[in-house]
Parts: structure tokens; C-alpha cells; sequence
């Protein structure tokens, strides 16, 4: 077992490799009062990364946590994200999680996603159309400084990552995209490299209901390294995206053995890491994995943007 290390992001900052999650697949804070004693928890096992967002309806009680720990503020990375509706007013999204979170500072703040949506209506504004991706970025940038360390994006393919930087003055540090062995994210990887822009994994477990199982985490080849390295197949799974250069993973676990095991990454031989790279290739297995990825395959929607809009319709 090792501890984790860390990514440097272009900014000169350390990102932590594996971080915790505090999305409840849903439920709001008031439905979900784990999450206090999950980033507790968290931070007395060790982890020093917590990826929260204004859409998670969260960040007041994430923010106490870290307060009440005891760890010093600069020990600790927080992600929080701007929620679609507040594309057009940028300052003030990141205003709301600022005071929600009241830890002095956010370490990164992600646009959530590059669809933004009318605050009036809820409806996602058509792709291309004001407030544009550039436009959000633009205002982005106004906010790096003291309180804003640095600035990213989630869910951005490397189509909509050139787009946005084209009028670019500052490079996201990182996009945070879904990933994991039946979606290795390869394009998006080499691109990201070259352009200095770490990335970090969402759902690295295929997000399966609480005390259940998904398909990677039954994936043959998962549970027998599990047996070969005596650990669980999330271990396996979590150090996988770990051992990527270039790569941070924020497994979301309110289960005190799961959230302690998910830290306890394994150092993997470099021909089981490309076994597990390799998986995907096989027929059927290429897939996203998350709870809006039923409605892209039958609709070819994400939220309101075609997936070619997305830049996602060739999954790899
Ligand atoms: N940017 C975005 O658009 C976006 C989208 C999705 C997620 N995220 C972020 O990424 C985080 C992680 O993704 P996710 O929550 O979708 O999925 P995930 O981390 O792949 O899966 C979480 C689920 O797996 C269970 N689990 C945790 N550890 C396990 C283990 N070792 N073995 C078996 N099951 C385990 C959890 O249940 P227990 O809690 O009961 O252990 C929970 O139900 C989120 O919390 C959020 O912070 C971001």
C-alpha cells in the first residue's frame, strides 16, 4: 500500500492524487447529513483533496468539516464548481460557494459544465449561443487571485477545450471528466499533456449505488488483480487512474471502510496497468458509465447539447 502523490498543476500548485467526492448522487444536503462526518472522516484518514460543487448543495457542511479539523487551511485542496445557471453572472456563482464553503480561499473552481443554462427558466442554452463558453471563461479569469487559486473546467472535451482556447488569456489547470477503464479517455489525455492541463477522474468506480456493485467493478480482470495484490477491486480500480501521469481521482465514499480503502492505492506492475488500459478494446466494453449516459446512447443528448456538441460522440 503507498500513500498518494500529487500532480502539479500549471499554476505551481499541488493537486493531491486522490481526493474524495462529495456528490450523493442527487440528494441534496438537507436529504444527506453524511456529508459532515464523510469529509471528517476523510480528513482524519488522510486525505488532503475534496472535490464538492454549488450543484451538490453541500459546500456549507464541507466547509465546517475542514474548519473544524483542525488541519491547517494550506494542507487541504478544495474543488468547488459554477453551476450552469450562473455562466452569465460568474463573480456571483463563485461568491455563493466562496461564503457557502468560508475557508478563506478555493483552491480550483471548475466550470461544471460548458452547457450553461437560463437562471430564469432552468433550460440549457443552445450550443453556441450567450453567455458562450469563451464568455464564461472570460469572466473565469477575472477571478484568479487570493481567493481563487486557480481555474479549470469539467466535462470539456478537446473540442470544446479549443474552442475555449482560442480567446483564452489564462490555460484551465485541469478538466474534470468522467473516467475509468471502460473509458480511458486516451484523446483527451494526449491533449491535455500537451497543453499542460491536468485531469482528474470522475466516477473512477462506474458511480454505483451505494453497498452495490458496477460493471468495472466486477470486470474479471479487476477481481483477479485484487486477489494478485490481496486488496478490493475498488483499490484497483482507484490506483489505476492513480499511476496516470497526469491524472487525480476523486472516489465519493460516505462508508468509513470504503472511504479509508478507496486512499490505500496499490502500486501496480506496469503489464497489469496495461492489461487494465486494454480492457475497453474488448467488443462491448467502451462505455460511460454515469446516470445521464442511458439518455445519450437512446437520445443523443447530454443536458440539453447534442453529444457531437459535447464533442462526445466517439467515446475512447
Ligand atoms: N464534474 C462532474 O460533472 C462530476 C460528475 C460526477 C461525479 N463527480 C465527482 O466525482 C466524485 C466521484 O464520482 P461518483 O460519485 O459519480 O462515482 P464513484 O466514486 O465512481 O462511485 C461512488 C459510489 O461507489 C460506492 N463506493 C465507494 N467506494 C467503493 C468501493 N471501494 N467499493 C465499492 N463501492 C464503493 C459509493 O458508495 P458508499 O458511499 O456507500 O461507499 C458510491 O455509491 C463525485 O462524488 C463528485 O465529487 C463530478
Amino acid at each position: 500500500m503507498s500513500r498518494v502523490h500529487a500532480c502539479t498543476l500549471n499554476t505551481g500548485a499541488k493537486m493531491p492524487a486522490v481526493g474524495v467526492g462529495c456528490w450523493f448522487q442527487g440528494r441534496r444536503d438537507a436529504e444527506c447529513p453524511e456529508t459532515y462526518e464523510m469529509v471528517s472522516n476523510a480528513l482524519k484518514y488522510g486525505y488532503r483533496h475534496i472535490d464538492t460543487a454549488w450543484g451538490y448543495g453541500n459546500e456549507e457542511a464541507v466547509g465546517k468539516a475542514i474548519r473544524e479539523s483542525g488541519i491547517p487551511r494550506e494542507e487541504i485542496f478544495v474543488t468547488t464548481k459554477l453551476t450552469n445557471n450562473h455562466h452569465h453572472a460568474v463573480r456571483e456563482g463563485f461568491n455563493q460557494s466562496f461564503k457557502a464553503l468560508d475557508i478563506g480561499y478555493i483552491d480550483l473552481y471548475l466550470v461544471h459544465w460548458p452547457q450553461a443554462g437560463d437562471p430564469k427558466t432552468g433550460q440549457t442554452i443552445p450550443y453556441g449561443q450567450s453567455p458562450t463558453m469563451a464568455e464564461t471563461w472570460k469572466q473565469m479569469e477575472q477571478l484568479v487571485g487570493n481567493e481563487c487559486r486557480a481555474i479549470g473546467v469539467s466535462n470539456f472535451s478537446v473540442k470544446n477545450l479549443e474552442i475555449l482556447l482560442k480567446d483564452a488569456q489564462v490555460v484551465p489547470a485541469v478538466d474534470q471528466v468522467e473516467c475509468h477503464i471502460y473509458l480511458p479517455q486516451a484523446q483527451l489525455d494526449k491533449y491535455c499533456k500537451a497543453k499542460g492541463i491536468v485531469l482528474t477522474s470522475y466516477s473512477p468506480l462506474g458511480q454505483p449505488p451505494s453497498g452495490q456493485t458496477s460493471a468495472i467493478l466486477r470486470e474479471p480482470l479487476v477481481t483477479e488483480l485484487a486477489k494478485k495484490y490481496n486488496t478490493q477491486p475498488g483499490t484497483i480500480l482507484i490506483s489505476w487512474v492513480a499511476q496516470r501521469d497526469n491524472w487525480t481521482v476523486i472516489p465519493k465514499s460516505s462508508n468509513p471502510q470504503r472511504l479509508k480503502a478507496n486512499l490505500e492505492i496499490v502500486k501496480l506492475d506496469q503489464r497489469d496497468h496495461d492489461a487494465l488500459s486494454n480492457v475497453h478494446q474488448e467488443p462491448g466494453k467502451l462505455t460511460s458509465l454515469v446516470d445521464y449516459a442511458e439518455k445519450m446512447r437512446n437520445e443523443g443528448t447530454v443536458f440539453g447539447w447534442t453529444v457531437q456538441e459535447m464533442g462526445w460522440e466517439q467515446l475512447n
